[in-house]
């Protein structure tokens, strides 16, 4: 089976979902991936691609999330391990699917965390082109800001990874200033 390449990903992704948000959570997530794949010297392409996927089947049945992936994605020459990975994003949560490799604990950990990278970039004039990891560090100790990112879930996944908070900001911070543009996170152009 060919591997799934992001290209692929963003075809599969526009059957299902169409909220301009989702749209962009969907790659704001793949972006980050992509930054995760080059710390572990892994594909970054398939990486990326998978974190687009990863909620292919929210739009559709919000009640009943990750329940349907496999029949959205099976028959579309997506293979088992990538429809495992996204499987176990939900591990805790919306599944019992543990996340296992590091393409698997990378996406449980950078889901909720490009939330509150995105909110904290979307608070300053230049955007995500000039924010630091030690400025998102302080959100993420605020509980207020961005409340809805679950920072527990995001300290187990780091755990998981064996890697500090401070490590996967960096790389999240990294992944979507490549995509800023299209996550429309650059500089706010001066009135
Ligand atoms: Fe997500």
């Amino acid at each position: 089976m060919a591997k799934l390449t992001l290209a692929r990903a963003r075809e599969l992704l526009q059957k299902h979902v169409a909220e301009k948000h989702l749209l962009l959570h969907a790659l704001a997530v793949s972006a980050a991936m992509g930054a995760m794949a080059e710390l572990f010297h892994e594909d970054r392409d398939h990486w990326e691609a998978v974190g687009y996927l990863h909620d292919v089947d929210f739009e559709k049945y919000p009640g009943e999330h990750l329940g349907h992936v496999h029949e959205l994605l099976s028959g579309e020459g997506v293979d088992d391990a990538d429809i495992r990975a996204i499987l176990s994003h939900g591990y805790g949560h919306c599944g019992d699917v543990e996340p296992q490799v590091n393409l698997e604990k990378s996406l449980f950990t950078v889901d909720e965390l490009t939330g509150i990278v995105m909110a904290a970039a979307l608070m300053r004039p230049g955007g995500i082109s000039d924010l630091e990891v030690k400025s998102v560090m302080k959100k993420f100790k605020d509980k207020r800001f961005a409340a809805k990112c679950d920072r527990d879930l995001i300290l187990n996944g780091c755990e998981r990874l064996s890697l500090p908070l401070e490590t996967v900001v960096e790389r999240v911070i990294e992944g979507m200033r490549r995509y800023m543009d299209e996550l429309g996170l650059g500089p706010k152009a001066e009135a």
